[in-house]
């Protein structure tokens, strides 16, 4: 992702100094104020449409990441309901201790949480929906310290 983002943002810089480039050309060659004042105004625009491709595009996911954990558990708690959390922990204490025991959501911080959880609703083969329910529930009852 982030090498991504670097070589996207890269691809956008030669673009730019392209671009501008040839602006600086045809500005030359504009004879009348008022071309010139056309252009003018084309690379400005040109200029934010490039800027705006160049911001790096984060994922919804990745940007939960870099949230308190304290202020990720009020988003869930504000997203779920209690009645979907608590379906989530029942669906957890089924699916969860197939392989080894159960682990209380208490038992680690949202950061371990959110580690794991993507690859362990995948081996519960828990469906897109299940997969949150259960999620919601350990991490907004995980250890907060
Ligand atoms: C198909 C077997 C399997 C299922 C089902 C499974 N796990 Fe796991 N789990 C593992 C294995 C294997 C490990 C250790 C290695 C790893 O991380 O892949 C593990 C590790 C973990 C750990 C890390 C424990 C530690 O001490 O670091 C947690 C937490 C966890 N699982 C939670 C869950 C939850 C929650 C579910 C239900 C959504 C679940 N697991 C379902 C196989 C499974």
């Amino acid at each position: 992702m982030t090498d991504f983002h670097a070589i996207n943002i890269i691809t956008c810089a030669i673009n730019f100094t392209n671009s501008s480039d040839n602006y600086k050309s045809v500005f030359l060659h504009a004879k009348t104020t008022s071309m010139k004042k056309i252009i003018t105004i084309s690379i400005l625009a040109a200029t934010g449409l490039l800027f705006a491709q160049c911001a790096p595009k984060t994922p919804a996911s990745m940007a939960s990441s870099t949230k308190a954990p304290a202020d990720e558990v009020a988003a869930i708690k504000q997203k779920y309901t209690q009645e979907q959390m608590d379906h989530g922990k029942t669906i957890s204490l089924n699916s969860c201790n197939k392989c080894h025991s159960y682990h209380e959501a208490s038992e680690f911080s949202v950061a371990k949480w959110e580690k794991v959880l993507p690859s362990m609703t995948h081996k519960a083969k828990l469906n897109d929906d299940d997969s949150k329910l259960v999620s919601a529930y350990l991490i907004s009852n995980a250890k907060l310290n």
